[in-house]
């Protein structure tokens, strides 16, 4: 059986056939769980389609996916002559398999993840997209392998931190990793930087700077997030949409992104360097 003609080969070269049609692929991630990879993504693209740009999500968290929540989406997914159709919030695409599995657990490992993610990529009708966000779960293992895999040469890192040295020492190695991959990073989103109190702004987790920030990660500090009282109590189109410090870094970042030059999506820190 051909390349061509086998099932996964029909796939890789359907995904391949997608991808023609999306301009900028920006992983989402950081190796370290819980820092708000996935609050980070799903804002994101929602102010990217708020800019008018054409955007995408894609959830490949397959064991814990939390971006069907963050968006009040649940299965069932609709198919069409175009394969299948993903949900659409506020003009942003969303897939997950989530969407498909709903609460079940989805036991797999290995080469079935692999599977599972490039059939979803490339059985989902995406159109026409300026962006599309990859939403990575932690670790830097089945799940990222596959992403390197199924984006490599196309996509660009975007790094998520909080301010503490634990999670900085994580996302690091994540950095190493791709690096080392040629996935250049195109800069850091610290989340819950800060807190605003009546006494003034507060740094919970500790304070990272941008001169940290370069020296540690080797890329650049593009945005801090609040901790955000309206995200768990009100979910994140509320906080989003109504915690003015939250949405404003939203935009910073969006714009940032937005006027990210092509070149500028390479990375300006040697691997050997860090
Ligand atoms: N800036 C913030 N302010 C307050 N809560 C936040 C913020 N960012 C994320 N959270 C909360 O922290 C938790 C983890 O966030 P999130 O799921 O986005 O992290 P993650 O890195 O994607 O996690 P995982 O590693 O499980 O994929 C969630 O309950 C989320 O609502
Ligand atoms: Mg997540």
């Amino acid at each position: 059986m051909s390349v061509a003609t086998s099932p996964g080969g029909f796939y890789r070269l359907e995904a391949r056939r997608k991808l023609e049609r999306i301009t900028r692929v920006l992983l989402v991630g950081s190796g370290k769980g819980g820092v708000g990879k996935s609050f980070v993504a799903c804002g994101l693209a929602l102010s990217l389609s708020a800019q008018g740009f054409r955007t995408g999500i894609f959830d490949i968290d397959i064991h814990g996916a939390s971006v069907p929540n963050y968006l009040g989406l649940k299965p069932p997914l609709r198919s069409s002559d175009h394969g299948l159709e993903p949900k659409t919030v506020r003009g942003t695409k969303v897939m997950s398999v989530s969407l498909l599995t709903g609460s079940n657990p989805v036991p797999m490992r290995g080469e079935k993840k692999d599977d599972t993610i490039t059939e979803f990529f490339a059985l989902t009708n995406w159109g026409t997209l300026d962006y599309l966000l990859v939403d990575l779960p932690p670790s830097t293992g089945d799940e990222l392998l596959s992403a390197l895999r199924l984006f490599s040469g196309r996509a660009s890192l975007l790094l998520v931190t909080t301010p503490s040295r634990g999670a900085v020492n994580v996302v690091s190695r994540l950095r190493r990793l791709t690096l080392s991959e040629g996935i250049p990073v195109v800069g850091v989103a610290l989340n819950m930087s800060f807190m605003r109190t009546e006494k003034g702004k507060i740094h919970p987790f500790g304070r990272l700077g941008a001169a940290s920030v370069r020296r540690l990660l080797g890329s650049e500090l593009l945005v801090e997030f609040p901790l955000s009282q309206t995200v768990n109590s009100k979910g994140l189109l509320e906080s989003v949409l109504g915690d003015k410090d939250v949405s404003s870094a939203f935009e910073l970042l969006a714009r940032k992104v937005a006027d990210l030059p092509k070149d500028k999506h390479r990375s300006d820190v040697a691997y050997s360097q860090l």
